[in-house]
């Protein structure tokens, strides 16, 4: 990684100022990974930091998950709201026992093809756990990227949200994967979090506030553009 980079200013951020001690970091076991993700795909730290632990001491295993009946799955995840969440995590968690032999797919592009698993949910499994170089793009992150990057195209249109995702892709880190790659992605979540808020970034305390094209423009907070929705 290139001294003075993205990649390398967000990794060295988040290694002395992202968080460290949420419950499923510090894990490299795809179904706990799994398991935050989705419950955080719609749904406040605060909340999951209730309910992960729970559902976790129920069912400590995909094994124990797939064998559950959906009604004890949903019960478990009453007040988290989304349910089809739940219902896809019970499929997921059947599908990697009867078609991947209970353990979770070792890529990114063969983790996206399991139900309710989409592609940045996919790419911060497979980075966590595996260190692969795969680019996470939530709304969160979104805002971040479209600011450093003064990308002002319409997210609204497909093809303008794709040419986002390659220039994540671009972004990442590019050796020392291993460590980098989860360092990256906890990072750029906890920038998105912390520091790059929608109205009222604290640009002063980013890492990332000499390459900013948002910051330097004067007004970070016209990005992301997007018309619908
Ligand atoms: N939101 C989505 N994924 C997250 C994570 N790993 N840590 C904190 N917030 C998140």
């Amino acid at each position: 990684r290139a001294a003075g980079s993205v990649a390398d200013r967000v990794v060295h951020w988040q290694a002395s100022h992202g968080r460290h001690s949420l419950p499923w970091q510090n894990t490299v076991d795809p179904y706990r990974v799994w398991l935050s993700e989705i419950m955080l795909q719609q749904t406040q730290v605060s909340a999951v930091l209730e309910y992960f632990p729970r559902f976790l001491n129920r069912f400590p295993d995909v094994a124990s998950l797939a064998a559950a009946q959906q009604d004890e799955v949903l019960v478990l995840w009453a007040g988290l709201g989304y349910y089809s969440r739940a219902r896809n995590l019970h499929k997921c968690a059947q599908q990697v026992v009867a078609l991947h032999g209970g353990q979770f797919p070792g890529t990114a592009a063969e983790l996206q093809t399991l139900p309710g698993i989409g592609r940045s949910t996919a790419a911060a499994i497979a980075s966590f756990c595996y260190g692969e170089r795969a680019a996470i793009l939530d709304g969160n992150v979104k805002r971040v990227l479209t600011r450093v990057l003064g990308f002002d195209a319409d997210l609204s249109v497909a093809s303008n949200e794709r040419a986002l995702w390659d220039r994540a892709t671009a972004l990442l880190p590019l050796d020392d994967l291993a460590v980098a790659m989860p360092r990256y992605t906890q990072g750029l979540m906890d920038l998105g979090a912390t520091i790059c808020l929608a109205r009222n970034p604290s640009c002063l305390l980013c890492p990332l506030r000499e390459v900013c094209v948002g910051h330097r423009s004067g007004d970070p907070t016209r990005f992301p553009v997007k018309t619908k929705k």
